[in-house]
């Protein structure tokens, strides 16, 4: 099967065909927002749009306006952090829907702070700043914000505990926190197209490679794949009071004729992931995940076999070319919406 696991921004060698689509976005923003002027950054400019489209692609506008905003409950001109934000998708989002919030986000990525700090300038949003920071070591006091943040942030860490610690530290008594991680990727072993049909045997394996990988990629501190079942939890362990636990309404989707850009974006990126030979970092960083959790060279193989495979990428090549592919992640966000006690001391 091919792989169609989400969580963007991981390393070079962990491509996968969802992660590649945010990162090829992410450059292809960052290119617009170094080589453009200011001017194109207008409200209603291009790349305005390719912004607001990147951090819609995440959510169904109508359920984070809807529901997610109502239930973070952030009180009028209140101020609020999102950590790990790279292009500040989630900031840029929330400010569309609360322009009386001042927002902050953060990364430890210097080039990504910039760029968002230029999005932000150039579409005149004054409320909107960010800056550079570790989210194991914010830089901030206790009890600070009304609203501590993180989308697919946690997954990306050593220690998601400690990061989810920090969060919970900066936030106000009586504030909130929210958190939108990923599943689960094994789960990427489930059928996810009209084109490929794998066997029950065939899912099995995946599944089982893919928890080998993960259990790994957690033992070498390169993040944890459930990181989404188990935000809840580390709220929780916090200190927070867990309010509520739902899943994101979104799930990334092309089905013929692709009528909305986000679906003609994900065939393109279909597209371009069938036109990539298996690289040797992808097997190399496997390799060291599944081996780091006792896997065998047998198994690094059969993975890569299993996730990169050429015949599967010819199929999907041949579906799309034919104007016949569909698919449907099977892959969703876990969001935990969590308060910090009012009797709390930071
Ligand atoms: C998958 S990306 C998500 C970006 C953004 N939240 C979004 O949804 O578009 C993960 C981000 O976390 C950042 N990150 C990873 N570890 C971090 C850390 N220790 N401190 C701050 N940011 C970190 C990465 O630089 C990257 O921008």
């Amino acid at each position: 099967m091919a792989s169609l696991r989400a969580g963007p921004c991981q390393r070079p060698g962990e491509r996968t065909l969802a992660q590649a689509k945010v990162l090829r976005e992410t450059k292809q923003q960052i290119i617009i927002l170094v080589n453009e002027s200011e001017s194109r950054w207008a409200p209603d400019g291009e790349e305005a749009r390719a912004l607001r489209r990147r951090a819609e692609s995440m959510w169904n506008r109508d359920y984070f306006e809807g529901v997610v905003v109502p239930l973070l409950d952030v009180r009028p001109n209140g101020n609020a952090l999102d950590v790990g934000t790279g292009l500040g998708s989630l900031v840029f989002l929330l400010s569309s829907v609360r322009a009386d919030l001042s927002l902050t986000g953060v990364d430890s990525e210097v080039g990504l702070v910039e760029e968002a700090n230029a999005a932000a300038q150039g579409l005149g949003l004054d409320r909107v700043r960010f800056e550079v920071a570790d989210a194991a070591s914010l830089p901030y006091e206790g009890d600070l914000f009304d609203l501590v943040m993180c989308q697919t942030l946690l997954g990306h860490v050593p220690d998601p505990t400690a990061v989810v610690e920090e969060m919970a530290r900066i936030v106000k008594p009586g504030g909130a926190f929210f958190a939108a991680e990923w599943t689960d990727r094994a789960l990427s072993a489930l059928p996810v197209d009209n084109v490929l049909a794998p066997t029950v045997g065939r899912a099995a394996e995946t599944y089982r490679l893919t928890k080998t990988y993960s259990e790994g990629r957690r033992i070498l501190g390169r993040g944890n794949d459930e990181a989404g079942l188990r935000a809840p939890l580390y709220a929780a362990n916090a200190g927070l009071e867990v309010v509520d636990v739902r899943y994101s309404d979104r799930l990334w989707h092309a089905i013929p004729p692709y009528a909305k850009p986000s679906e003609q974006d994900w065939v393109e990126s279909a597209r371009s992931w069938t036109a990539d030979p298996v690289d040797a970092d992808l097997s190399a960083w496997a390799a060291e995940n599944i081996d780091a959790a006792g896997g065998t060279r047998d198994d690094v193989d059969r993975y890569v076999e299993l996730t990169e495979s050429a015949e599967d990428k010819r199929k999907w090549s041949d579906a799309i070319a034919a104007g016949e592919f569909g698919v449907v992640s099977t892959l969703a966000m876990i969001l935990t919406f969590a308060r910090k006690p009012v009797s709390h001391t930071a």
